[in-house]
Order: C-alpha cells, then structure tokens, then sequence
C-alpha cells in the first residue's frame, strides 16, 4: 500500500496524472473530446504543453493531487479547477504518425472502441461527437458555473487549431441519505480497488474489521494494477495509465417499470419487492449487498463491501446480478477476479426534474440522463474489455452451466441477436431489445505521463 503520509517520498507520483489512483471527487465536470485541426499538430502540442507548464496550468499530478487533499482535509482548503488529458490512438497518430502508435502494447488501445468486439451498436449509430476523438480533456470543479466558464475559457484558446467535437457533462446526483448514486437510483462508486493506506483504514472501520480473521473481501491493490510505463521514455518515474470512456444512457422508467414487473412476475410484495432491483444490481438502492441481507437494512450500507459470494449459490445474490458479473469475487480462484479490477471513476449526466429517491416511476426520464462511465486499468484487454466481453456480454458467466445460462448482466450486458438489414443480403447489424442502458458512444484512451505533457514539443 502507498502511504499517505510519505507522499513527497514516492517519486511516480509527481510522474502521473491526477484522477488514476485517487478519484477527484468534484461534483461537476465536462469532458471536452477535441479534434486537431490538419497541419495543426504544433500549436496542438504548445497548448497541451501550457496545460501543465506556464503561468496557469491547470493539469495537476497525483502528488499535487494528494497534497491538495490533505489541504482540503486539514485547513478547508478549496485548490479549485482539477484537468486531466487522455489522447486516443488516433490522436497519437495525429500528433507522431503511425509509427509511434505501435509502441503500445495494449490492442484494444491501438484498435479504437469502434472495433471493439463487445456487442455494441455500429459506431456509424453512436453520437457524432464521440466518434474518432483525438483527446479527452476532463474538467472538474465543486461549482457548475466554474466548469461553464473554464469550458469557455478553453473553447476560445483553442478553436483556431482544433474542432470541439463534443462537451459532455457530468454532475454527482445523491439520495436522500447523501450517498452518491446513479440514475436508477443504487448508490454507486462503493467497491473500488484501494491504492492508500488511509482509504484502507476507512474501508477497516466502515466494514468494522478489528483483525485479519474479519477481512472476507480485501480491496486492497498495487498501483500497477492501474499504472503502465508511459512507452515514450525509459523512465521508471513516467507512468501513465489506459483510460475507458463509455456513454451509457439510462431509461430510468423503463427500468423501474421493469423491476416492479419483476417483483410481480415473481411473486415478491410488500417489502420484498424491493429485492427485484437488488437482484438485478446485486445490491439494494441503498447499498446492501443482496448476498448478506434479504431487505436494505444494513447498517453502514453506502459503504459496506465487505462480503463474498458463496461458491455455486445464487439463492441470495443471482449470478446475473451487475455486481457479481463483473466482479465475481469468490465465483473465482484467489486472485483471478482481483487481477481484473479497474479503477472507476464515472459520473452521472444529464439534469432531471425529479426527486431520483420519490419512489415515483411515472416521472421518472426515459432518455436524457445516463452514466458517463470511465475507468482507468493497466489494460483494457485484460480488464474492461474482458469484463465487459467476457463476464457482463456472456450468458453462461460465472456459473459456467452451458446447459442452463442465467443471462447476460442486465444493467450492461450488450448481446443482442443480430438482424440482417437488407433483406437476402448477409448485412447483419446487432440490436438490442428490453434493455434499458444504451451506448452512445465512447473511446479508448491512454492517460499520459506528465514528462510527457511537458516534453511535448521536444518528441
Ligand atoms: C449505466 C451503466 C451502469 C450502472 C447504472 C452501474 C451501476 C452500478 C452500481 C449501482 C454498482 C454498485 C456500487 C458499487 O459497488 O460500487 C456498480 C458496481 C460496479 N460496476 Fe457498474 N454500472 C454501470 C456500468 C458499468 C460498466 C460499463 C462496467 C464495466 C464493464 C461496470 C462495472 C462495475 C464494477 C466492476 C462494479 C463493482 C463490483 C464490485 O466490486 O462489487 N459498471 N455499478
């Protein structure tokens, strides 16, 4: 584990970006996806560099990122706008040619999102803006106005050499309790692979572990479990990191319908209906995992994970539920799972006129609002995309019964059957149907080092 408190002493952290190993827990954000203009590429490479160098660089490293917080915790200290730059192989291959691209060793990263074999709908489908960006330049801060001006500010710095394809923004939203949570409703953001000493004493005192005996989930990681050499230096202490961006809109009432349905369908009233939801996320809206308690009772509920699955059983928690697909836990051997963990550091989008926690369902959004979904791992082969392929899009997963499959993850499981377009032609487009989260689009990215950032122009 790194040690908060001897931050100054760990040398990779003043090497990397901020966001990877701490989220930066500011409640609004944008995330700019930027086009370079053609012939372009310097002025592209002064103004990436004036974003950490010069009299107002707004992109900050994981070292500064941990000394502002520290800040924060002991004196109140607000350090305001937090940035952080993601490029995608396209946009390397603008910025260096072809060649350079190759010096990765991830696939998927080289591929692109669009090429990605994960279900999904033909790019061509997915929102202009989010088709084939260059970078991801993400904005954050705790005022919605300060991110309206900084997007502002950027826009005119850069609209002579590159095109704004797309803002996005993002925006926590929270219940009743003041747990963050998603549009569904479920608080979110609880299981997170833990970095610091610190979050892993919190993680002790919220899952009330006094000894080793008492750990039956441990979130513990190394760092390389997110962080990679940046493949532009042989340096140790220049570490970056791949990035998934995904845009997920959410029919809020067509999942709520569909879980009183459920309820229905399966006989569950009064207060047992409110499992039908739990078993499709694997917790209740309230974060009680459905493993350890058959209602949202759970003391410390919007924290607990403490808890494992019973090998084989899916009598409490539903193999297909979202959190067991994509984080099998005990399904698997020791470490199998554990190896595949990312960091998540996504945000709800879009503005809503209702209260998320009214127990409504009749004004509740059916488009609009969704999740801006983002991670960051060592590899996207190995990790996002193998959840995303190989756990949530696979009906047999994880209980392996080829005879009996309990369906895909039914939050994200993409996998419908494909229909052929054009009739008598082999022209097949997949599509999906009774499902309430739909991508819009998104990129693979890669998180650059900060010797990067600043030696942009000398590369
Ligand atoms: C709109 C889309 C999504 C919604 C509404 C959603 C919702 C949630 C919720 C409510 C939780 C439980 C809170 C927690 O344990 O942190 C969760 C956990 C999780 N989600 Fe998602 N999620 C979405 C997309 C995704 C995607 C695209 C992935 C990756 C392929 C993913 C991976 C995970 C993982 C790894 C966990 C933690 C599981 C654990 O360790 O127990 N989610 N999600």
């Amino acid at each position: 584990m790194l040690q908060v408190d001897q931050f100054e002493s760990i040398p990779f952290l003043d090497g990397i970006q901020g966001n990877i190993l701490k989220s930066h827990g500011r409640h609004h954000t944008a995330n700019l996806f930027i086009i370079g203009d053609d012939g372009k590429q310097d002025l592209v490479k002064a103004w990436i560099h004036s974003l950490v160098v010069g009299t107002n660089p707004i992109i900050r490293s994981g070292s500064e990122q941990i000394h502002n917080n520290l800040r924060w915790k002991a004196e109140k200290v607000d350090s305001g706008v937090f940035a952080c730059l993601h490029i995608s192989a396209a946009g390397y291959k603008y910025l260096f040619g072809d060649q350079k691209v190759e010096d990765f060793e991830d696939e998927a990263f080289k591929l692109g999102m669009a090429h990605a074999p994960l279900n999904d709908p033909p790019a061509d489908f997915w929102e202009e803006g989010l088709q084939q960006p260059h970078f991801m330049l993400l904005l954050a801060h705790a005022s919605d106005d300060k991110v309206r001006a900084l997007v502002v500010e950027i826009q005119k710095s850069i609209m002579f050499f590159t095109k704004i394809a797309s803002v996005e923004k993002g925006h926590a939203i929270f219940n009743n309790m003041g747990a963050g949570i998603e549009h569904f409703g479920y608080v979110d953001g609880i299981s997170q692979p833990l970095f610091f000493d610190d979050e892993w004493e919190r993680y002790r005192a919220d899952n009330e572990i006094t000894s080793d005996d008492d750990i039956k989930f441990d979130p513990r990681a190394n760092h390389d479990l997110v962080l990679v050499p940046d493949p532009f230096f042989q340096d140790e202490n220049a570490k970056g990191s791949y990035f998934v961006f995904r845009k997920l809109e959410q029919n809020v009432k067509g999942f709520k319908q569909a879980e009183e349905a459920l309820a229905f369908q399966i006989g569950l009233e009064g207060e047992d209906e409110e499992r039908a939801g739990a078993m499709l996320v694997g917790r209740f809206e309230g974060g009680t995992p459905v493993q350890e308690s058959p209602t949202d009772s759970m003391v410390n509920q919007s924290v607990f994970n403490n808890f494992d699955f019973t090998r084989g059983d899916a009598s409490k928690c539903p193999f297909h539920s979202h959190i067991r697909k994509t984080n099998p836990r005990s399904d698997l051997p020791a470490g199998e799972a554990a190896k595949r963990r990312m960091a998540r550091r996504g945000i709800p989008f879009g503005h809503r006129n209702d209260d998320p926690d009214d127990g409504m369902i009749d004004n509740k959004p059916e488009g609009g609002v969704g999740l801006l979904f983002m991670s960051y791992q060592a590899s996207i082969v190995n990790q996002f995309q193998f959840i995303q392929q190989s756990w949530a899009n696979n009906p047999t997963f994880p209980n392996f019964n080829d005879a009996d499959p309990d369906g895909l993850d039914l939050i994200i499981g993409q996998g419908g059957p494909k229909y052929p377009v054009t009739w008598g032609e082999p022209n097949f487009r997949p599509a999906t149907f009774g499902q309430f989260v739909h991508m819009k689009g998104g990129e693979y990215f890669f998180s650059p080092s900060m010797r990067f950032l600043r030696e942009i122009q000398e590369i």
